[in-house]
């Protein structure tokens, strides 16, 4: 699915050919959708209050419960309506992102 965002990125990196990051477009991609999420679930997905963490979260844990969220199948506040302002290939990216990191913070 994220082979559909390629050519957009190729397109992005080419127009921005001269700036200042030289990282692939999935690079790019994944953690800046995935910013739009940590306001709530915590830095890279690591929460500590009581919005569930999605970090290290198993991919297929992650696409359950959106799908749950989507099909209006779990009682759920806020999830089902923001989830609605990405497409597929957005919240695949995210979570794809969210299962790779580290569930605990290293010691600072
Ligand atoms: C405004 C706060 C907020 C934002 C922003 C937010 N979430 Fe959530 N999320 C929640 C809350 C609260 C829950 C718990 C279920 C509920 O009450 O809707 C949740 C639940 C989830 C769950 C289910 C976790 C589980 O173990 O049941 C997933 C997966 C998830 N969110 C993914 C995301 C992704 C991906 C994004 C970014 C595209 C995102 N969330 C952005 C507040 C947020």
């Amino acid at each position: 699915m994220i082979g559909l965002w390629r050519p957009l990125g190729v397109a992005w990196c080419l127009t921005w050919a001269l700036g200042a990051s030289s990282a692939g477009a999935d690079s790019i991609f994944a953690p800046t959708l995935a910013a739009t999420c940590t306001t709530c679930h915590g830095p890279a997905g690591r929460s500590s209050g009581g919005i569930p963490a999605l970090a290290g979260v198993p991919k297929a844990r992650l696409v359950a419960a959106v799908m749950e969220m989507t099909e209006g199948r779990a009682k759920d506040s806020l999830m089902p309506a923001l989830l609605r302002g990405y497409s597929p290939e957005e919240i695949d990216a995210a979570l794809t992102w969210f299962a790779a990191q580290e569930a605990e913070a290293p010691l600072p």
